[in-house]
Protein backbone atom coordinates (compact mmCIF):
# COMPACT_ATOMS: atom_id res chain seq x y z
CA UNK A 1 0.00 0.00 0.00
CA UNK A 2 1.56 3.64 -1.14
CA UNK A 3 2.66 5.50 2.17
CA UNK A 4 0.65 8.76 3.44
CA UNK A 5 2.19 12.22 3.46
CA UNK A 6 1.58 13.65 7.03
CA UNK A 7 -0.12 17.70 6.74
CA UNK A 8 1.75 20.04 5.01
CA UNK A 9 5.11 17.60 6.32
CA UNK A 10 7.70 15.58 4.38
CA UNK A 11 7.06 12.98 7.12
CA UNK A 12 5.40 10.19 5.72
CA UNK A 13 4.17 6.80 7.07
CA UNK A 14 2.38 3.43 6.51
CA UNK A 15 -1.47 4.07 6.73
CA UNK A 16 -1.66 1.65 8.99
CA UNK A 17 -0.20 2.20 12.54
CA UNK A 18 0.20 0.68 15.84
CA UNK A 19 -1.77 2.06 18.96
CA UNK A 20 -0.24 1.53 22.28
CA UNK A 21 -2.13 2.17 25.08
CA UNK A 22 -1.94 -1.33 26.16
CA UNK A 23 1.90 -0.95 25.90
CA UNK A 24 2.77 -0.05 29.61
CA UNK A 25 -0.30 1.58 29.71
CA UNK A 26 -1.12 -0.23 33.27
CA UNK A 27 -2.99 2.85 34.39
CA UNK A 28 -5.79 1.84 31.71
CA UNK A 29 -6.00 -1.57 31.50
CA UNK A 30 -5.11 -4.86 34.00
CA UNK A 31 -2.80 -7.20 34.08
CA UNK A 32 -0.13 -5.87 31.17
CA UNK A 33 2.96 -8.06 30.73
CA UNK A 34 5.67 -5.47 30.20
CA UNK A 35 7.42 -7.82 28.00
CA UNK A 36 4.29 -8.81 25.68
CA UNK A 37 4.55 -4.95 25.06
CA UNK A 38 8.00 -4.86 23.99
CA UNK A 39 6.78 -7.94 21.70
CA UNK A 40 3.95 -6.35 20.29
CA UNK A 41 6.27 -3.12 19.42
CA UNK A 42 8.65 -5.26 17.38
CA UNK A 43 5.32 -7.33 16.48
CA UNK A 44 4.25 -4.86 14.80
CA UNK A 45 8.17 -3.22 12.91
CA UNK A 46 8.50 -6.46 11.82
CA UNK A 47 5.20 -6.53 9.39
CA UNK A 48 6.55 -3.82 8.09
CA UNK A 49 3.63 -1.08 10.33
CA UNK A 50 5.91 2.20 11.21
CA UNK A 51 4.38 4.42 12.61
CA UNK A 52 3.95 4.01 16.60
CA UNK A 53 1.16 5.99 18.53
CA UNK A 54 1.99 6.72 22.16
CA UNK A 55 2.01 9.14 24.86
CA UNK A 56 3.01 10.15 28.58
CA UNK A 57 0.08 9.16 29.80
CA UNK A 58 0.21 5.59 29.00
CA UNK A 59 1.37 4.43 32.34
CA UNK A 60 2.76 7.94 32.79
CA UNK A 61 6.02 7.82 31.02
CA UNK A 62 6.10 3.53 30.82
CA UNK A 63 4.94 3.11 27.46
CA UNK A 64 7.31 5.19 25.89
CA UNK A 65 10.25 3.89 27.83
CA UNK A 66 8.68 0.38 26.46
CA UNK A 67 9.29 1.66 23.13
CA UNK A 68 12.87 3.26 23.41
CA UNK A 69 13.77 -0.27 24.75
CA UNK A 70 11.57 -2.45 21.60
CA UNK A 71 13.34 -0.17 19.04
CA UNK A 72 16.69 -0.75 19.69
CA UNK A 73 18.50 -1.98 16.83
CA UNK A 74 15.73 -1.30 14.20
CA UNK A 75 17.08 1.65 11.87
CA UNK A 76 15.51 4.69 13.06
CA UNK A 77 14.94 6.39 9.45
CA UNK A 78 12.50 3.48 8.95
CA UNK A 79 9.37 4.06 11.00
CA UNK A 80 7.97 7.16 13.04
CA UNK A 81 7.14 7.89 16.23
CA UNK A 82 3.63 9.87 17.48
CA UNK A 83 3.59 11.02 21.35
CA UNK A 84 1.78 13.50 22.91
CA UNK A 85 1.95 15.28 26.48
CA UNK A 86 0.23 18.13 28.31
CA UNK A 87 -0.09 15.82 31.61
CA UNK A 88 1.67 17.29 34.40
CA UNK A 89 2.12 15.31 37.44
CA UNK A 90 2.41 17.61 40.78
CA UNK A 91 3.97 17.11 44.11
CA UNK A 92 1.51 15.17 45.53
CA UNK A 93 1.06 12.78 42.37
CA UNK A 94 -2.24 14.61 41.07
CA UNK A 95 -2.11 14.74 37.68
CA UNK A 96 -3.33 18.42 36.29
CA UNK A 97 -3.17 18.96 32.15
CA UNK A 98 -0.98 21.91 31.32
CA UNK A 99 -0.53 22.99 27.70
CA UNK A 100 1.44 25.94 28.14
CA UNK A 101 4.48 26.66 25.99
CA UNK A 102 6.85 25.85 28.61
CA UNK A 103 5.33 22.71 29.69
CA UNK A 104 4.70 21.62 26.15
CA UNK A 105 8.75 22.25 25.48
CA UNK A 106 9.77 20.50 28.53
CA UNK A 107 7.23 17.60 27.51
CA UNK A 108 8.86 17.06 24.19
CA UNK A 109 12.62 16.75 26.21
CA UNK A 110 10.90 14.23 28.17
CA UNK A 111 9.74 12.26 25.94
CA UNK A 112 12.95 12.02 23.93
CA UNK A 113 14.65 10.89 26.76
CA UNK A 114 12.50 8.18 27.46
CA UNK A 115 12.10 7.11 23.76
CA UNK A 116 15.79 6.64 23.70
CA UNK A 117 15.59 8.92 20.38
CA UNK A 118 16.55 12.12 18.83
CA UNK A 119 13.32 13.38 17.16
CA UNK A 120 9.76 13.10 17.19
CA UNK A 121 8.05 12.11 14.06
CA UNK A 122 4.83 13.80 15.81
CA UNK A 123 4.15 15.41 19.00
CA UNK A 124 0.41 15.83 20.09
CA UNK A 125 -0.62 18.39 22.37
CA UNK A 126 -2.94 15.35 24.00
CA UNK A 127 -5.62 17.60 25.49
CA UNK A 128 -6.07 21.80 25.72
CA UNK A 129 -5.95 22.90 29.75
CA UNK A 130 -8.95 25.62 29.12
CA UNK A 131 -6.02 28.54 29.88
CA UNK A 132 -3.59 28.40 27.48
CA UNK A 133 -4.70 30.35 24.33
CA UNK A 134 -4.23 27.02 21.72
CA UNK A 135 -2.05 29.36 18.61
CA UNK A 136 0.21 29.84 21.55
CA UNK A 137 0.58 26.32 22.01
CA UNK A 138 1.03 25.25 19.04
CA UNK A 139 3.76 28.33 18.46
CA UNK A 140 5.94 26.63 21.18
CA UNK A 141 5.68 23.39 19.11
CA UNK A 142 6.65 25.46 15.66
CA UNK A 143 10.02 26.19 17.72
CA UNK A 144 10.54 22.87 18.46
CA UNK A 145 9.61 22.02 14.78
CA UNK A 146 12.17 24.67 13.47
CA UNK A 147 14.86 23.53 15.86
CA UNK A 148 14.64 19.61 14.48
CA UNK A 149 13.18 18.19 17.57
CA UNK A 150 9.76 17.14 15.95
CA UNK A 151 8.72 16.56 12.25
CA UNK A 152 4.69 17.60 12.80
CA UNK A 153 2.28 19.52 15.08
CA UNK A 154 -0.28 17.87 16.65
CA UNK A 155 -3.28 17.87 18.33
CA UNK A 156 -6.19 16.34 20.13
CA UNK A 157 -9.35 16.38 22.09
CA UNK A 158 -10.12 19.29 20.61
CA UNK A 159 -13.78 20.86 19.77
CA UNK A 160 -14.16 22.00 16.52
CA UNK A 161 -13.61 26.02 17.76
CA UNK A 162 -10.54 24.67 19.91
CA UNK A 163 -9.12 23.20 16.67
CA UNK A 164 -9.81 26.37 15.12
CA UNK A 165 -7.93 28.58 17.31
CA UNK A 166 -5.35 25.93 17.52
CA UNK A 167 -4.45 26.62 13.74
CA UNK A 168 -4.48 30.03 13.37
CA UNK A 169 -1.77 30.68 11.77
CA UNK A 170 -2.15 27.41 9.48
CA UNK A 171 0.75 25.49 11.78
CA UNK A 172 -1.14 22.22 12.63
CA UNK A 173 -0.56 19.29 10.81
CA UNK A 174 -2.83 16.41 11.96
CA UNK A 175 -5.67 16.13 14.69
CA UNK A 176 -6.34 12.83 16.19
CA UNK A 177 -9.87 12.40 18.07
CA UNK A 178 -12.40 9.39 18.39
CA UNK A 179 -13.34 8.20 15.01
CA UNK A 180 -15.18 4.56 14.58
CA UNK A 181 -17.71 3.61 12.29
CA UNK A 182 -20.07 3.81 15.66
CA UNK A 183 -19.02 7.55 16.46
CA UNK A 184 -19.29 9.34 12.99
CA UNK A 185 -19.63 13.14 14.24
CA UNK A 186 -15.94 14.15 12.69
CA UNK A 187 -17.73 13.74 9.04
CA UNK A 188 -19.96 16.78 9.00
CA UNK A 189 -17.93 19.63 10.27
CA UNK A 190 -14.04 18.40 11.10
CA UNK A 191 -13.52 16.05 7.57
CA UNK A 192 -13.94 19.59 5.72
CA UNK A 193 -12.01 21.57 7.65
CA UNK A 194 -8.67 19.11 7.58
CA UNK A 195 -9.10 18.41 3.98
CA UNK A 196 -9.04 22.37 3.24
CA UNK A 197 -6.56 23.21 5.40
CA UNK A 198 -3.97 20.21 4.33
CA UNK A 199 -4.20 18.75 8.32
CA UNK A 200 -4.32 14.95 8.37
CA UNK A 201 -6.71 12.78 10.10
CA UNK A 202 -6.27 10.05 12.94
CA UNK A 203 -9.12 8.18 14.39
CA UNK A 204 -8.24 6.67 17.63
CA UNK A 205 -10.84 3.64 19.00
CA UNK A 206 -10.52 2.71 15.33
CA UNK A 207 -12.14 -0.65 16.63
CA UNK A 208 -14.29 0.87 19.14
CA UNK A 209 -11.87 -1.11 21.94
CA UNK A 210 -12.77 -4.17 20.21
CA UNK A 211 -16.58 -4.56 19.27
CA UNK A 212 -15.93 -3.81 16.02
CA UNK A 213 -13.97 -7.17 15.57
CA UNK A 214 -16.66 -9.79 16.08
CA UNK A 215 -16.07 -11.55 19.11
CA UNK A 216 -19.21 -10.16 21.28
CA UNK A 217 -22.39 -11.69 21.41
CA UNK A 218 -25.61 -10.08 22.02
CA UNK A 219 -25.04 -12.39 24.96
CA UNK A 220 -21.68 -11.39 25.93
CA UNK A 221 -21.61 -9.05 29.76
CA UNK A 222 -19.17 -7.52 31.70
CA UNK A 223 -18.20 -7.27 34.70
CA UNK A 224 -18.36 -4.02 37.29
CA UNK A 225 -14.68 -3.35 37.43
CA UNK A 226 -14.16 -3.54 33.49
CA UNK A 227 -13.99 -0.25 32.06
CA UNK A 228 -17.24 -1.36 29.03
CA UNK A 229 -19.53 -2.59 31.74
CA UNK A 230 -20.71 1.67 31.73
CA UNK A 231 -20.23 1.91 28.23
CA UNK A 232 -22.78 3.13 26.23
CA UNK A 233 -21.71 1.40 23.29
CA UNK A 234 -21.73 -1.93 25.05
CA UNK A 235 -24.98 -1.71 26.66
CA UNK A 236 -28.81 -2.26 25.97
CA UNK A 237 -30.38 -1.83 22.96
CA UNK A 238 -27.33 -0.14 21.13
CA UNK A 239 -25.18 -2.91 22.34
CA UNK A 240 -27.57 -5.12 20.41
CA UNK A 241 -27.59 -3.42 17.59
CA UNK A 242 -24.46 -3.26 16.78
CA UNK A 243 -23.77 -6.79 17.38
CA UNK A 244 -26.26 -7.53 14.64
CA UNK A 245 -24.55 -5.13 12.81
CA UNK A 246 -21.00 -6.19 13.21
CA UNK A 247 -22.43 -9.93 12.06
CA UNK A 248 -23.35 -8.65 8.58
CA UNK A 249 -19.95 -7.33 8.02
CA UNK A 250 -18.97 -11.37 8.65
CA UNK A 251 -20.57 -11.94 4.98
CA UNK A 252 -17.49 -9.49 3.45
CA UNK A 253 -15.18 -10.97 5.63
CA UNK A 254 -15.57 -14.46 4.17
CA UNK A 255 -15.22 -13.21 0.65
CA UNK A 256 -11.63 -11.72 1.42
CA UNK A 257 -10.89 -14.91 3.36
CA UNK A 258 -10.21 -12.23 6.27
CA UNK A 259 -11.34 -11.45 9.37
CA UNK A 260 -14.00 -8.79 10.35
CA UNK A 261 -11.29 -6.58 12.41
CA UNK A 262 -9.32 -6.63 8.75
CA UNK A 263 -12.47 -5.50 6.99
CA UNK A 264 -13.05 -3.21 9.62
CA UNK A 265 -9.61 -1.75 9.23
CA UNK A 266 -9.92 -2.04 5.76
CA UNK A 267 -12.95 0.10 5.31
CA UNK A 268 -10.76 3.06 7.42
CA UNK A 269 -8.26 2.53 5.02
CA UNK A 270 -9.78 3.06 1.77
CA UNK A 271 -11.52 6.17 3.38
CA UNK A 272 -10.07 9.41 2.10
CA UNK A 273 -10.54 11.34 5.20
CA UNK A 274 -8.39 9.00 7.16
CA UNK A 275 -4.68 9.81 7.13
CA UNK A 276 -3.11 7.09 9.85
CA UNK A 277 -4.87 3.96 11.49
CA UNK A 278 -3.91 3.29 14.73
CA UNK A 279 -5.93 -0.17 16.72
CA UNK A 280 -4.38 -0.82 19.52
CA UNK A 281 -3.64 -4.63 20.68
CA UNK A 282 -3.00 -6.56 24.13
CA UNK A 283 -1.34 -9.54 22.09
CA UNK A 284 1.56 -9.69 19.28
CA UNK A 285 -0.96 -11.99 17.61
CA UNK A 286 -3.48 -9.20 17.14
CA UNK A 287 -1.11 -6.86 15.38
CA UNK A 288 0.45 -10.04 13.12
CA UNK A 289 -3.35 -9.96 12.05
CA UNK A 290 -4.59 -6.46 11.81
CA UNK A 291 -1.28 -5.60 9.68
CA UNK A 292 -3.34 -7.71 7.06
CA UNK A 293 -5.72 -5.41 6.39
CA UNK A 294 -3.33 -3.89 4.70
CA UNK A 295 -3.55 -6.61 1.56
CA UNK A 296 -7.56 -6.05 1.35
CA UNK A 297 -8.98 -3.81 -1.43
CA UNK A 298 -12.27 -3.81 -0.60
CA UNK A 299 -14.80 -3.07 -3.48
CA UNK A 300 -16.58 0.42 -3.90
CA UNK A 301 -20.26 -1.59 -3.42
CA UNK A 302 -18.38 -3.19 -0.23
CA UNK A 303 -17.27 0.11 0.72
CA UNK A 304 -20.68 1.86 0.44
CA UNK A 305 -22.10 -1.80 1.71
CA UNK A 306 -20.69 -1.06 5.36
CA UNK A 307 -20.87 2.90 5.25
CA UNK A 308 -24.58 1.97 5.24
CA UNK A 309 -24.79 -0.36 7.67
CA UNK A 310 -22.93 1.75 9.72
CA UNK A 311 -25.06 4.98 8.78
CA UNK A 312 -25.45 7.24 12.41
CA UNK A 313 -29.56 7.06 11.99
CA UNK A 314 -29.37 3.01 12.44
CA UNK A 315 -27.49 4.06 15.82
CA UNK A 316 -29.47 6.18 17.50
N1 LIG B 1 -5.50 10.86 21.49
C1 LIG B 1 -6.17 10.29 22.45
O1 LIG B 1 -6.67 10.94 23.39
C2 LIG B 1 -6.34 8.79 22.43
C3 LIG B 1 -7.35 8.19 23.23
C4 LIG B 1 -7.47 6.80 23.16
C5 LIG B 1 -6.63 6.05 22.35
N2 LIG B 1 -5.65 6.66 21.62
C6 LIG B 1 -4.76 5.90 20.73
O2 LIG B 1 -5.56 5.14 19.88
C7 LIG B 1 -5.13 3.77 19.90
C8 LIG B 1 -6.29 2.88 19.59
O3 LIG B 1 -7.25 2.89 20.64
P1 LIG B 1 -7.47 1.60 21.55
O4 LIG B 1 -6.27 0.73 21.42
O5 LIG B 1 -7.85 2.05 22.91
O6 LIG B 1 -8.77 0.96 20.93
P2 LIG B 1 -9.07 0.13 19.59
O7 LIG B 1 -7.96 0.24 18.64
O8 LIG B 1 -10.43 0.51 19.18
O9 LIG B 1 -9.17 -1.36 20.16
C9 LIG B 1 -8.01 -2.05 20.49
C10 LIG B 1 -8.38 -3.28 21.30
O10 LIG B 1 -9.18 -4.18 20.52
C11 LIG B 1 -8.77 -5.53 20.76
N3 LIG B 1 -8.21 -6.04 19.48
C12 LIG B 1 -7.28 -5.46 18.68
N4 LIG B 1 -7.05 -6.19 17.59
C13 LIG B 1 -7.85 -7.26 17.69
C14 LIG B 1 -8.08 -8.38 16.86
N5 LIG B 1 -7.43 -8.55 15.70
N6 LIG B 1 -9.00 -9.30 17.25
C15 LIG B 1 -9.68 -9.16 18.40
N7 LIG B 1 -9.51 -8.12 19.25
C16 LIG B 1 -8.61 -7.17 18.88
C17 LIG B 1 -7.71 -5.47 21.87
O11 LIG B 1 -8.35 -5.49 23.15
P3 LIG B 1 -8.89 -6.83 23.85
O12 LIG B 1 -7.98 -7.97 23.45
O13 LIG B 1 -8.87 -6.50 25.32
O14 LIG B 1 -10.29 -7.00 23.34
C18 LIG B 1 -7.13 -4.08 21.67
O15 LIG B 1 -6.51 -3.60 22.83
C19 LIG B 1 -4.55 3.61 21.32
O16 LIG B 1 -3.70 2.48 21.44
C20 LIG B 1 -3.84 4.92 21.48
O17 LIG B 1 -2.57 4.87 20.86
C21 LIG B 1 -5.53 8.03 21.63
Amino acid sequence: MTSVKIGKTNVTTQPLGLGTNAVGGHNLFPNLDDQVGIKIVRQALDDGITMLDTAFAYGMGQSEKLIGQAIQGYDRSKFQIATKGAQRVTANGDVVIDSSPAFLKQCVTDSLERLQTDYLDIFYIHFPDGKTPLNEAVAALNELKQAGKIRAIGVSNLSMDQLREANQDNLVDIDEEQYNLLHRDAEAERFPYLREHQISFVPFFPLASGLLTGKYHAETSFPSDDIRHDNPDFNGERFTTIVNQVEQVEQIARQHHAKVAQIILAWYLKNPDISVVIPGAKHPAQVQSNAQALQIDLSAAEYAEIDQLFSPEKLQ
